[in-house]
């Protein structure tokens, strides 16, 4: 079967981190910006583990400067979703790359991504809605910056408030502050647990900042008791098998925990995450699946409603996407 126009839900994906590399390379370009080290041979981007794609994400997504830019960044982004049958997508966007957590300054990034989100969903018809998302590695104090960001500009487009980055660095209890601060604003929230931290950090995500979803949490799958607890309580985990290959957490999707996982009652979907590093798109992610573990329409069919109920949107939004 062609998985490329089967409706999907796309719930995990770093709004920079879906640029395409022709588009940096053409930003850079324009602003003379020096790209040396972030790319291939072969046009695409180019690290070697975790902590260095961290770099070149950051070196690469540093050309992206202006509201403007972020505008043409979000239409590429949702012209690319489009192509893969994508009808909801939640991104990741970051204040700390939008202005520098500047209230005034996030609320013109904000606007110029809405105002082009509006347009690309005229054309494509992918209706998209923002995660305000702060990075583990620069620290709890810009985390509480960013949660104030994103509480100011908690509404019906950003639903969600979440964190990406190193996890290697602190615990997720040291970001227990920043959201409370997103909580009490009405977001729902989610961070990334589990993809470089053990089973241990899936729990602090659950017990010390009380998210709705996890981020990858695929790490869960080495403490039963875990997903048992996964399972019980219904948690969803924002899945992205070809972005863990690809950074070498497993060595190949039959290698994958997402089959067990599922099996054992927990509630999967399906994500790309920074889909142009990863060499990724959703349609490959459900080939990949369908090759490695026989999922047919009916899995799919599951995993895009789990995602639409799981989705941070309201139920309005959520009823005409059913
Ligand atoms: N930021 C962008 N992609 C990420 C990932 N896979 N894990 C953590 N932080 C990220
Ligand atoms: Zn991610």
């Amino acid at each position: 079967m062609s998985w490329q126009s089967f409706p999907k839900i796309e719930l995990h994906l770093h709004h920079e981190g879906a640029a395409p590399p022709d588009f940096i390379r053409r930003l850079a370009q324009e602003k003379s910006v020096n790209l040396s080290g972030v790319f291939a041979e072969d046009g695409s981007y180019a690290f070697r583990d975790f902590a260095h794609f961290l770099q070149v994400y950051e070196a690469a997504t540093g050309v992206l400067k202006t509201p403007d830019d972020y505008a043409r960044l979000t239409a590429t982004v949702l012209e690319r979703a489009a192509e893969h049958g994508v009808i909801y997508c939640e991104s990741f966007l970051s204040p700390d790359f939008c202005g520098g957590r500047d209230l005034g300054a996030w609320r013109e990034y904000l606007h110029a991504i809405q105002e082009a989100a509006a347009h690309a969903e005229a054309q494509t018809g992918v209706t998209l809605r923002g995660i305000v998302t702060c990075i583990r590695h620069f620290g709890p104090d810009k985390a509480r910056e960013t949660a104030i960001c994103a509480a100011e500009t908690a509404g019906d487009w950003i639903v969600g408030f979440g964190m990406g980055g190193d996890e290697t660095r602190g615990r997720q209890g040291d970001f227990a502050w920043a959201f409370d601060c997103a909580r009490e604003a009405g977001l729902k929230l989610t961070t990334h647990a589990g993809e470089f931290g053990g089973p241990d950090a899936v729990r602090q995500a659950l017990d010390d900042l009380r998210v709705d979803r996890i981020g990858h949490g695929v790490r869960a799958i080495e403490d039963p008791a875990l997903v048992d607890r996964l399972a019980g309580s219904g948690t969803v985990l924002e899945v992205c098998p070809r972005s863990n290959l690809a950074l070498r957490l497993y060595p190949d999707m039959r290698a994958h925990p997402v089959e067990r996982l599922r099996a054992a009652g927990v509630r999967v979907t399906v994500n790309t995450d920074d889909p142009p590093f990863f060499r990724t798109t959703m349609t490959r992610e459900y080939e990949a699946l369908e090759r490695a573990f026989g999922w047919d329409e009916e899995v799919f069919t599951q995993i895009a409603r789990t995602a639409l109920e799981a989705a941070f949107c309201d139920d309005a939004t959520r009823e005409r996407l059913a």
